[in-house]
């Protein structure tokens, strides 16, 4: 399997190093044996996420330089919403600092307590907001996704029969559907056209919102393309187009496939509505024509949307992630598949399956990417979302344990790929040296960007330096 060339070259470099091993192996004990604790310059590849680490264009560069830095009516805003209006077909477009911030400002508007919230699946700042206001986030991924290894080309999908019996059974509750496109919490598996168009006819049927939470459109619409019948030959953009069309709104983080390190919006039709979020929005992130914004990053955003849907730059991107995924399984690691979007999603239980899922062996492979190559990943699964019963107080593990390896947008080249192949193959050889972990600390809400934890076996001293 071949990487095709990407479109583009390199014309600014940033270093980066990789310490010693018995650095590594400090860095760890200080941050809790928690990766969000590492500072970057430590790290090597960092494939902790794909959010706001994408390497802008000159194009995008140059725009800086004509940031609009008015309180008022800066004429990036402008530029701004013409890209995302005619990219969305949305009338009213608010921009804010990220996408966590148009969840909060939509949830905190519409939600009542004990209200729910239905989506293909959640993210976790998604359901993390719903929660925050007094709702319920309940998931309804399609059962076609719990196979990990079917090729399913479309396991980001809400669940219809489930989707429409929610709605049936608690007339009046349900105030939103998210479509979460592509679907990161699962996979960064994509999502059907044909399933987004019957959940909008069946929420429609309810009255009930269909809010598209859009961060990776692009990557979607491309699947779309690439595996739909009917869309081959579409433009990204008309599909993306025509994505839009069916649903309400759009609650955006930039910093995905806007290309750019911040920013986001929120677009939507209804009038009123918009009125409201606009009124809170001053009120907590900014004017109404800035959001959280600078004037020269809404125009890096409005250039990454004008850039995000080039079909060269697409094939080249999911082309990386696929050929990562199909390497690392070629040394015998499961991953979720087809591969995604965005990101390499491991099983980690195909790696440590003598770890159990209350030592987090997710956490473990991610501790083990850091400790043998510098290499930084997020774990998506127990430490995530684990929890205690609200009833017997007993462990309640995640669906699976999962690590995801998130690939920045136009950052790293195939060597750097390989290198990750590489280590990963280093600690399946080796992984009887590695353990278990017990957490220390943990927060209410979002436990696993804090938390600390400690090895549940002391990690064995004769481990080699790669
Ligand atoms: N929705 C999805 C699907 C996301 O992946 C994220 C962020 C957000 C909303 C929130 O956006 O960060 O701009 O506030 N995902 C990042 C990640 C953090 O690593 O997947 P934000």
């Amino acid at each position: 399997m071949k990487m095709p060339p990407e479109p583009y070259r390199i014309k600014s470099i940033e270093p980066i190093q990789l310490l010693d091993r018995a650095a590594r192996d400090d860095r760890l004990v200080k941050a809790g044996y928690n990766i969000f604790g590492i500072a970057s310059r430590d790290v090597f590849i960092d494939l902790l996420t794909d959010s706001g680490t994408s390497a802008m264009s000159d194009r995008q560069w140059a725009g800086l330089m004509i940031g609009d830095e008015s309180y008022a009516g800066c004429r990036n805003y402008e530029h701004f919403i013409e890209t995302v209006g005619a990219l969305t077909g949305f009338a009213h477009i608010i921009p804010v600092h990220q996408g966590r911030v148009a969840e909060n400002l939509l949830f905190s508007t519409i939600l009542d307590e004990g209200d729910f919230v239905v989506s293909n699946t959640h993210f976790d700042t998604t359901r993390a907001n719903v929660e925050h206001k007094g709702g319920i986030a309940i998931d309804l991924l399609t059962p076609k996704a719990k196979d990990l290894k079917s090729d399913f080309p479309f396991k980001g999908n809400i669940d219809l029969d489930a989707l429409q019996k929610m709605l049936a059974d608690h007339p009046g509750q349900v105030k939103v559907c998210v479509m979460t496109v592509t679907n990161n919490a699962a996979g960064g598996q994509p999502v059907a056209m044909a399933n987004i168009k019957a959940a909008y006819d069946i929420c429609g049927k309810y009255n009930v919102l269909l809010y598209f939470d859009a961060a990776r459109f692009a990557e979607n619409a491309y699947f779309i393309k690439q595996r739909e019948t009917g869309y081959g030959n579409k433009t990204v953009r008309e599909i993306a187009r025509e994505m839009f069309t069916y649903g309400d709104g759009v609650l955006m983080s930039a910093k995905k496939d806007g290309l750019a390190n911040m920013g986001g919006f929120l677009a939507l039709n209804d009038t009123e509505l918009a009125g409201k979020l606009t009124e809170l929005l001053i009120l907590v992130e900014g004017f109404r024509t800035y959001g959280g914004l600078a004037g020269r990053d809404l125009e890096v955003v409005a250039r990454g949307l004008e850039e995000v849907t080039d079909e060269q730059y697409l094939r080249a991107r999911t082309a990386q992630v696929a050929w990562l995924g199909e390497k690392i399984k070629e040394l015998g690691i499961g991953i979720v598949e087809p591969t995604g979007g965005h990101a390499v999603f491991i099983d980690a239980r195909t790696v440590f399956p003598e770890i159990p899922c209350r030592q987090f062996p997710g956490h473990t492979l991610v501790i083990e990417l850091y400790r043998q190559g510098g290499i930084r990943a997020v774990e998506i699964g127990s430490l995530m979302f684990g929890h205690a019963d609200a009833e017997t107080g007993e462990f309640v593990p995640a669906p699976y344990e999962l690590v995801r390896l998130a690939i920045p947008r136009r950052v790293y080249t195939e060597s750097h790929l390989a290198y990750v192949v590489e280590t990963l193959d280093h600690i399946r050889r080796h992984k009887e040296t590695a353990c278990g972990y017990e957490l220390v600390y943990e927060s209410k809400y979002l436990r696993h960007f804090t938390a600390r934890l400690a090895p549940v076996a002391p990690v064995n001293e004769k481990l080699t330096a790669q």
